[in-house]
């Protein structure tokens, strides 16, 4: 009965110091996730106001929920154990540790790259919010779980594990029976992927940045979260390095990572590599001065056109970060060759496409077709955090606030300001969603019974951003329904983000403290969703542009053929009616 008294230790443990290999000191009281109930409860406020520090506490939690491998002692998840401890070892390699990346056991380098560059972009510009909120600790705990796993997916200067998959029979149960082995896919210099390479090595130097405390601009930006550690920081440094020569020079020449590896294709194949180039360089160029790095990513810019390719950031397109990042890079270091206006005026030209043209759903969230389809707030939330981030380098006063203030109206939705009166963040609140896509903290083994069995989820996957609601703003809360109810780790990355600037910024509580039990039982829709899993919701309701188009096109097309119908007609009488006179 180990589990039993693991989950004792994780909640007496507030008393000892707990130091794991290297890490930060956790605090004397170890954080847990808050009784949901209190998340209906205000605080007396102040600053930094408590709840927007649980929140980011919470946040960082899920990633401690999603870990592989051995579990340090200060394990803080009781019901989680030990997995797969022995990871690559069939393949003479050591891949045990890193994350689950989503609701299932596989574990991606594609996504967890970004999640892991997001999450020391955002630790670089807002730490200050970690350090107040007493999280910087486990922020430290959390990136360390990530990249000492990648830097062990980097054997050697050409070669990087870019998937281990979860076994193709539909393994759905608990973490103490995950088929194993599992098949471990890389990219090598004779079948590269420079993407990958490239999002890897974006992620080591941004994170490089991070634990080397270089922060962008003193003036814009809060100091980076107090972690600095400069050996890690270099040994981070070195892999990005590397990396990034494989990304450039491979001799198998450039391309996506599915071209090489096609059983990435379905879950994470890539659009293109010039975004993750350019981005890589740009973290290159600002960690360590050099004007090469940042030559290589404004010729990637043009090269690959990234101009024209520039719609939403994400795991997979990171264009509208590129441009941000150059204005960062250059405010703080105008010796690397740029123009500061040129790219804050690229990053604005983005931002004030949104905020004049973009598409919402009727309560507001920021939607766009195709890509919100499937977890809608990811794509909002990013754009969100973006818009913080840039908002304080504008060339305004008013860009700024109107910045900041769409940035707010996105975050506010996602807390529970939406039409289902749902804060999108399982375990924060009583009318947080309950049956996250996850099929660890479910409790159920088969995949068949996935809604039914059991009825309500073994464990409460706290600090989980679920996907979201449909595009006509509808959140149904089921568990097999993955675009809007799986979890994943690149869903929490710009929430966390979001949540450390405004522990810092904020002093009254966050909007999900006003919705009390029951609000979202009262508006609960009827029927079914309308989103990429179901699609027998989508009739009814607000029709998408393209549904109208196309029944303009049809009413047209019979308009016409009835017309046409008719002069044949009328024509036919009167040739009858001539031919009856004649
Ligand atoms: C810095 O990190 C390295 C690598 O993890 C570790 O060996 C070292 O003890 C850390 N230094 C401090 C002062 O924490
Ligand atoms: C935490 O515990 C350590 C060792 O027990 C002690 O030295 C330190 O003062 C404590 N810190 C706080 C803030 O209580
Ligand atoms: C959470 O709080 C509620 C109401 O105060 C209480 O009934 C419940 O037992 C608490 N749950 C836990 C796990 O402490
Ligand atoms: C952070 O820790 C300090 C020292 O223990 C404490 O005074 C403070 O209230 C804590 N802040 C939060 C938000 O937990
Ligand atoms: C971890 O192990 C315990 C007891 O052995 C079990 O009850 C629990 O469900 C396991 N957790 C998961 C996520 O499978
Ligand atoms: C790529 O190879 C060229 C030619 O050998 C070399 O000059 C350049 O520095 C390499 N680029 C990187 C980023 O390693
Ligand atoms: C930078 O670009 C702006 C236009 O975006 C231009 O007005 C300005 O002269 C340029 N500055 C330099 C130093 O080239």
């Amino acid at each position: 009965m180990w589990g039993t008294k693991r989950f004792l230790v994780a909640f007496q443990a507030v008393s000892s110091t707990l130091v794991a290999n290297a890490q930060l000191t956790l605090p004397n009281t170890t954080f847990l996730p808050p009784n949901i109930s209190t998340g209906a409860q205000p605080s007396s406020g102040g600053s930094p106001n408590p709840k927007w520090s649980s929140l980011l506490g919470n946040l960082l939690y899920f990633y401690d929920e999603q870990r592989s491998g051995t579990l340090p002692s200060t394990n803080r998840v009781p019901w989680r154990n030990d997995s797969l401890i022995d990871e690559g070892r069939d393949q003479g390699m050591d891949l045990s540790g890193g994350y689950y990346d989503a609701g299932d056991y596989s574990k991606f380098t594609f996504p967890l790259s970004f999640a892991l560059m997001s999450i020391c972009w955002g630790a670089t510009d807002f730490g200050k919010g970690y350090d107040l909120a007493n999280q910087t600790a486990y922020l430290d705990a959390t990136l360390r779980w990530g990249l000492d796993w990648l830097i062990k997916a980097h054997p050697d200067d050409n070669t990087l594990v870019v998937m281990i998959e979860a076994q193709h029979d539909n393994y759905w149960g608990g973490d103490r029976s995950i088929p194993s082995p599992r098949p471990v896919y890389k990219i090598t210099a004779a079948q590269p992927g420079t993407d990958a390479a490239a999002g890897a090595a974006a992620a080591f130097a941004a994170c490089s940045n991070l634990y080397a405390n270089r922060a962008f601009a003193h003036t814009s930006f809060n100091a980076p979260a107090s972690l600095k550690n400069e050996s890690y920081a270099d040994t981070l440094l070195s892999h990005g390095k590397s990396l990034y020569s494989f990304a450039v020079n491979a001799t198998g020449g450039r391309k996506t990572y599915q071209t090489s590896v096609p059983q990435v294709e379905s879950a994470y194949g890539s659009s293109a590599y010039g975004d993750e180039l350019s981005m890589a360089a740009l973290f290159l160029a600002f960690a360590t001065n050099q004007q090469s790095y940042y030559q290589d990513a404004e010729t990637d810019y043009t090269k690959y056109d990234l101009a024209h390719n520039n719609r939403v950031f994400n795991w997979d397109s990171k264009t509208p970060g590129v441009a941000v990042l150059f204005s960062q890079v250059l405010q703080a270091n105008s010796g690397l060759g740029g123009n500061f206006s040129t790219w804050q005026q690229k990053a604005e030209d983005y931002f004030d496409n949104i905020l004049n043209n973009g598409e919402y759903t009727d309560d507001g969230l920021l939607y766009y077709d195709g890509d919100s389809d499937d977890a809608s707030l990811n794509p909002a939330l990013n754009v969100a955090m973006l818009m913080e981030r840039f908002a304080p380098i504008a060339s305004s006063r008013d860009k700024t606030s109107s910045y900041t203030s769409f940035a707010k109206r996105q975050i506010d939705y996602v807390l529970g300001k939406n039409s289902m009166n749902v804060p999108y963040i399982v375990g924060l609140n009583p009318n947080s969603p309950r049956n996250p896509h996850s099929a660890m903290a479910s409790g159920g083994f088969d995949v068949g019974k996935i809604d039914t069995d059991p009825v309500n989820e073994a464990y409460v996957l706290y600090g989980a951003v679920v996907g979201g609601p449909d595009k006509r703003g509808r959140f149904f809360d089921i568990r097999s329904d993955w675009s809007q109810t799986e979890v994943a780790l690149d869903y929490n990355a710009p929430m966390l983000t979001l949540a450390a600037s405004h522990v810092i910024t904020e002093s009254s509580d966050p909007f999900y403290i006003t919705l009390q039990a029951g609000a979202y039982d009262k508006v609960k829709p009827q029927g079914h969703p309308c989103d990429a899993v179901f699609r027998d919701g989508c009739n009814g309701g607000n029709l998408g542009k393209n549904v109208i188009i196309a029944m303009a096109v049809i009413l047209t097309v019979v308009g016409l053929v009835v017309l046409g119908l008719s002069v044949w007609y009328i024509l036919l009488l009167k040739r009858s009616r001539q031919e009856k006179m004649a």
